[in-house]
């Protein structure tokens, strides 16, 4: 174990699959104590049993990201529980079955932008309250894609979301990095593999066919660990004149 986080307090949402349980694993194994957030309740409890098994290390909050209440209470209980906030990961998130513009319902693009972007905004600003009062500020990571970076890695309402969350994120480093030592970085991975490729179901023939323009789902794929190590180093004390960043991690499939 190394002490990169060590004394660390950190909250990761979807903290119960793929991404967000490498991050809490890494973050655990360098000394961080991690308030795990998701709104699946065996995801939150095997993530928990997997990464610390004495039960010291993390804590558990069911979480809807799509409801303010939910993320109220995942950042009082963090506070309840360890008196601070030092980072916070907006890692939960879903996708819209690369629909076009003209098959996206409503239903469907409220819901993709209240987990995907609202919530996010809404989990910064509460934990900004208490970073706005703590000595070392806070740092915030938010989990874009390389569809933030272009128009075809995913269909509208996912794409619209992850352009927002890297507006979201150089906002806040904007605007609190230099007054009030709060970083703010957004992670964009490429084609990574974890349990949200199974929720794309009946796929529009038009997305896919953009998305397959640009190499689609034979892009180069990650595991969620390789997302892991980007994460720790931005939560890190090692990227301290970093803010604002977007860190592309796909495997070189956005050089292509
Ligand atoms: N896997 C990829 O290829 C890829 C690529 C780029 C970006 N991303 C992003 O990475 C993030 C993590 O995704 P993943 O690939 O690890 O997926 P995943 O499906 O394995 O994990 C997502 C987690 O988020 C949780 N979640 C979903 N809706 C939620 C809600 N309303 N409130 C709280 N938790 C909720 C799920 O229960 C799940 O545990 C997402 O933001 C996703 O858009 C994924």
């Amino acid at each position: 174990m190394a002490d990169l986080l060590k004394g660390k307090i950190a909250i990761v949402t979807g903290a119960g699959s793929g991404m967000g349980r490498q991050i809490s694993e890494l973050f655990v194994k360098e000394g961080a104590k991690v308030m795990l957030a998701d709104i699946n309740p065996d995801g939150l409890k095997q993530t928990a049993a997997e990464i610390d098994a004495k039960g010291d290390a993390t804590s558990t909050v069911i979480t809807n990201v799509a409801k303010e209440a939910d993320i109220v209470n995942m950042v009082k209980q963090t506070i309840d529980t360890y008196s601070k906030v030092d980072i916070l990961v907006n890692n939960a998130g879903i996708v819209d079955n690369i629909k076009t513009v003209e098959n996206m319902t409503d239903d469907v693009w409220d819901r993709v932008l209240a987990i995907n972007l609202t919530g996010p905004f809404k989990a910064a600003r509460e934990v900004i309250k208490y970073m706005l009062q703590q000595k070392d500020g806070g740092n915030i990571i938010n989990m874009a894609s390389v569809g933030g970076l272009f128009g075809s890695r995913g269909g509208v309402a996912y794409t619209a979301t992850k352009h927002g969350i890297i507006g979201l994120t150089k906002n806040i480093a904007a605007t609190y990095g230099i007054y009030h030592h709060i970083r703010s970085n957004a992670i964009a991975p490429g084609n990574i593999a974890t349990n949200i490729q199974k929720t794309i179901n009946d796929p529009d023939e038009l997305g896919m066919k953009a998305m397959s323009a640009i190499g689609g789902m034979t892009a180069p794929g990650g595991k969620p660990e390789q997302i892991a190590q980007v994460a720790l180093f931005l939560a890190s004390d090692q990227s301290k004149f970093v803010n604002g960043a977007v860190i592309t991690a796909d495997g070189g499939w956005t050089a292509m």
